[in-house]
C-alpha cells in the first residue's frame, strides 16, 4: 500500500527538510492540503508555494484541493507539476465536467467525501475517476481523531469497485496512524495519508515500511 505523507503536519518553515525526510522514508506521494478559509476554517498554500516546492523532489504530488471553487485551479497544478487532484464533493455540481478537466490536462482526477457525504453519491462517476479520497476527519486541521463511522465508506467502495471491475484507487486522509493502517488495508485502502502520525514517528522510514508491507485494495503499489 501507498503512504502520501501530509505537508499540513509539518512547518512551513521547514518544508525543506520534510521534503527531504518524505525523500529518505521513500514515501509514495506527497500530499498537499490546498485551503481557503472558506469551505473550510483553515488557509494554507496554493499552486506557487507547491511550484517551488516541485524543484526539491520527484516525489508525485498529491493535491487535497478544500476551496469553494476548485474548478478555478488544475491549469496551475498541472503548471506546478502536481499528478493528483481531489477536490471535494460538496463544493462542484459538476463534478463530472471537472473530474475531465483535470484528466485533459494530464492528471490523475478524484473527489473527496466529506465524513457526512455517502460514497454513493458517486455512483454514476465511476468511469470517470482515478481515486476516490475518503476523509476520515472533518477537513481543515491535521492531527485528528480517526472518525470510525467512515470505515464502512471504504468497504463501499472497494466492493463496489471489485463488482464493476473497475481500477479506482482508494486514499484514506485524516487520523491515520501505525494502529489503524492495517484495518483500512483490509477495508481496501490502497493510499494512506499520513500527516501528524507520519511527521511525529520517531522512525518514518519504519512507518513507510510497515504502510508499504501491507496489502491494499488488491492494486500494485
Ligand atoms: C485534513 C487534511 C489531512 C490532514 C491529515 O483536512 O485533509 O490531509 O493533513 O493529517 P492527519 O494525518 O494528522 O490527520
Ligand atoms: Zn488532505
Amino acid at each position: 500500500m501507498k503512504i502520501a505523507p501530509s505537508l499540513l503536519a509539518s512547518s512551513a518553515a521547514s518544508f525543506a527538510k520534510s521534503i527531504a525526510e518524505c525523500e529518505s522514508a521513500r514515501a509514495d506521494l506527497i500530499h498537499w492540503d490546498v485551503m481557503d478559509g472558506h469551505f473550510v476554517p483553515n488557509l494554507t498554500f496554493g499552486p506557487p508555494v507547491i511550484a517551488d516546492a516541485r524543484k526539491l523532489t520527484d516525489i508525485p504530488f498529491d493535491v487535497h484541493l478544500m476551496v469553494t471553487n476548485p474548478a478555478a485551479y488544475p491549469e496551475a497544478l498541472r503548471d506546478a507539476g502536481c499528478k493528483y487532484v481531489s477536490f471535494h464533493a460538496e463544493t462542484e455540481p459538476h463534478s463530472h465536467g471537472l473530474l475531465h478537466a483535470i484528466k485533459n490536462l494530464g492528471m490523475l482526477a478524484g473527489v473527496a467525501l466529506n465524513p457526512q457525504t455517502p460514497p454513493e453519491s458517486l455512483a454514476y462517476l465511476f468511469g470517470s475517476l482515478d481515486f476516490v479520497l475518503v476523509m476520515t476527519v472533518n477537513p481543515g486541521f491535521a492531527g485528528q481523531k480517526f472518525i470510525e463511522d467512515c470505515l464502512p465508506k471504504i468497504e463501499w467502495l472497494s466492493a463496489e469497485r471489485e463488482r464493476r471491475g473497475l481500477t479506482f484507487e482508494i486514499e484514506v486522509d485524516g487520523g491515520v496512524t501505525q494502529d489503524n493502517a492495517h484495518r483500512l488495508a483490509g477495508a481496501g485502502a490502497d493510499i494512506l495519508v499520513a500527516g501528524k502520525a507520519f511527521f511525529d514517528a520517531a522512525d518514518k522510514s519504519k512507518f513507510a515500511e510497515a504502510v508499504h508491507a501491507l496489502e491494499g485494495g488488491g492494486l500494485p503499489r
